[in-house]
C-alpha cells in the first residue's frame, strides 16, 4: 500500500513540473541590497532585474565586468530602460537565460 502511494506522489510531482508550476514557485525573492551587491565588478556575479525577474548575466560577453551599452550596469533594475535597447526584453529568451529570483 505504501509503495503505491509513493508512485502516485511521484506522478503528481512530475505532472506539476511539466506544467511549469514547480519551477516558478521555487524562485526565491531577491532584496535590493542583494541585487546591488551583484554588480559584476571585482569578481562579483553580474545580476540584472528585468520585468520582475532577476537574471545572471555573468557569462554574457556584452555584460563583461557588469557593464553594458548606454550606461546600463549590472546590479540594477533595467525594466524602465529596456525600451532603449535594440533587442527588447526577448533577449533573455534568445540567450536562454532562466530567472534565478523574483524582484522586487
Ligand atoms: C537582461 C538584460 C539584457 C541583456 C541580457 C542584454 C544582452 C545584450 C546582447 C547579448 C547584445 C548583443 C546582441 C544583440 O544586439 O542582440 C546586446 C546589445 C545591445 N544592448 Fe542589451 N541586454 C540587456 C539589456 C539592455 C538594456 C536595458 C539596454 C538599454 C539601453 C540595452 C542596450 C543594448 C544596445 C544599445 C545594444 C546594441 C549595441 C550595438 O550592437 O550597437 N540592453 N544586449
Amino acid at each position: 500500500m505504501k509503495k503505491g502511494f509513493k508512485i502516485l506522489s511521484l506522478a503528481g510531482l512530475v505532472g506539476f513540473s511539466s506544467l511549469g508550476f514547480a519551477a516558478e514557485a521555487a524562485l526565491p525573492h531577491m532584496s535590493a541590497a542583494q541585487l546591488k551587491a551583484n554588480d559584476g565588478k571585482k569578481g562579483h556575479k553580474a545580476y540584472v532585474a528585468l520585468n520582475g525577474k532577476v537574471y545572471d548575466v555573468s557569462k554574457v560577453d556584452e555584460w563583461k565586468d557588469g557593464k553594458h551599452y548606454k550606461g546600463m550596469v549590472a546590479g540594477t533594475d533595467l525594466s524602465s530602460n529596456i525600451h532603449l535597447s535594440p533587442h527588447g526584453a526577448g533577449i533573455v529568451n534568445d540567450l536562454n537565460l532562466k530567472p534565478i529570483a523574483v524582484y522586487p
